[in-house]
């Protein structure tokens, strides 16, 4: 914890070591003052603030600012800010078809992923990554549009009609609005559910170097601009490992469900690992002790859905298998406890997303984690193009051999 100015290039070429570490479990990449976890002990603060306060008394967007910009942002600054991402909302018309070019079977994690990377096309000559202005530029503009691509990628996997952002609406109304909303009826917001996503958003937006941040401050230190690295990150964040789980957890859920089978075989069956079969939404790399993110949800899950009137028998379920698991000895000795995506599906669900949906609500929480993690690869005067090392094992010189 702290800050340091170790020149940690200079101590790896003095040492010339050269370690092997599969995952990562051992190497730091990078220094980073962006956010603090301590497995051990269930802690997450981001710029110092711990998530517990700032799940409960600020906003999506205030906590991208402090990601971002280092600071809690001033009224004046939050106002601004805000006023700016509502007026990019608008994507080209263009860019428009092509969501029709897709199959409406796309994966929407697919086409949020290429559309980003499309959207790159539009801006080429405002996405210098060095150019401060288009860092800014682009930064506003990803966290604006963003929502609306995941939004157009939900309707059209439904077969419904793309309604353009309403700038009188906060950023999260709006975004339940572009899902929820058609064309024949207004839309009205319902502060429960906009105030639970809002705080779902909130406790998304970082989590240091996990893999798809990795993958942004990689394709970033390459010197790519920040579109091609956050459409990367996306990709990356799609995997059932890591931002996938949210949808995988629901789809475990519904299949102990259907199946008939009961918690405690299907607990049995992933104890002896039977077809590589786990728990999802349990363990983590970093988390020997419980996720507090995932504490934070689950009090939130009662809430709710009984704020939405809503009655999930997939909520019990999901409670039992916790119950059973966390008094089990396979899950106690290996430290497994649930994870942030245990309970969020229940929630997503319980507001009316698709489960496949799921994760592209884990991406717009946290760009502004990557976003924050790509300025600050690329303001250390320490940054180096990211180049793994290996330990080759391949065959030694050999020949092609002559002919005849
Ligand atoms: N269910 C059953 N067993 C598990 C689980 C699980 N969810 N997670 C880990 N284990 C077991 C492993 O099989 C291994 O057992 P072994 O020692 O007998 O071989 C042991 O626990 C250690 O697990 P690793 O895979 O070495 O742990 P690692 O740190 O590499 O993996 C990960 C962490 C990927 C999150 C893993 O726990 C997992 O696959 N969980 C399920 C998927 C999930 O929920 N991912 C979301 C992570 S949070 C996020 O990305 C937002």
């Amino acid at each position: 914890e702290g800050n340091s100015s170790i020149d940690f290039s200079t101590l790896t070429r003095q040492t010339g070591f050269t370690g092997l570490d599969y995952g990562f479990v051992n190497t730091a990449s990078t220094q980073s003052a962006i956010t603090y976890i301590d497995g051990e002990q269930g802690i997450l603060r981001y710029r110092g603030y711990p998530i517990e306060e700032l799940a409960g008394k600020s906003t999506f967007l205030e906590v991208a600012w402090l990601l971002i910009y280092g600071e809690l942002p001033t009224a004046d600054q939050l106002g601004e800010f805000d006023e700016k991402i509502r007026h990019h909302t608008l994507l080209h018309e263009d860019l428009k078809r092509f969501f029709s070019s897709l199959p409406h079977t796309a994966h929407p994690m697919s086409v949020l992923s290429s559309a980003v990377s499309a959207l790159s096309t539009y801006y080429e000559d405002s996405s210098d990554p060095h150019d401060p202005d288009h860092v800014e530029l682009t930064t506003v503009r990803l966290l604006a549009k963003l929502p609306v691509i995941a939004a157009y990628a939900h309707k059209k996997s439904i077969g419904q009609a793309f309604l353009y952002p309403d700038n009188s609406m906060n950023f999260v109304d709006n975004f339940l609005k572009l899902n929820f909303g058609n064309m024949a009826e207004p839309y009205t917001t319902d502060p429960v559910l906009s105030k639970a996503l809002d705080r779902l958003l909130i406790l998304h937006e970082d989590h240091e170097q996990n893999a798809s941040t990795s993958t942004v401050r990689l394709v970033g230190s390459t010197g790519a601009n920040l579109y091609a690295s956050i459409s990367a990150g996306i990709q990356a964040l799609s995997g059932p490992l890591h931002g996938g789980a949210n949808e995988a957890v629901l789809q475990m859920l519904a299949r102990i469900r259907d199946s008939g089978e009961g918690v405690g075989k299907f607990v049995d069956r992933v104890k002896r690992k039977e077809d590589g079969v786990k728990l999802m939404g349990f363990g983590h790399r970093v988390y020997k002790n419980y996720d507090p993110r995932a504490r934070l949800v689950k009090e939130s899950a009662d809430e709710v859905l009984a704020g939405l009137g809503v009655n999930d028998p997939l909520l019990d379920l999901a409670k039992e298998l916790e119950q059973i698991a966390l008094e089990d000895d396979y899950f106690k000795e290996r430290r497994l406890y649930p994870n942030v995506d245990f309970y969020t599906g229940v929630i997503y669900k319980a507001m009316g997303f698709p489960t496949r949906m799921f994760t592209v609500l884990f991406a717009i929480g946290r760009l502004p984690g990557w976003m924050a993690h790509w300025r600050e690869m690329n303001l250390d005067p320490q940054t180096k193009i990211g180049r793994p090392q290996q330990l080759y094992i391949g065959e030694a010189e050999r020949h092609y051999p002559s002919a005849g």
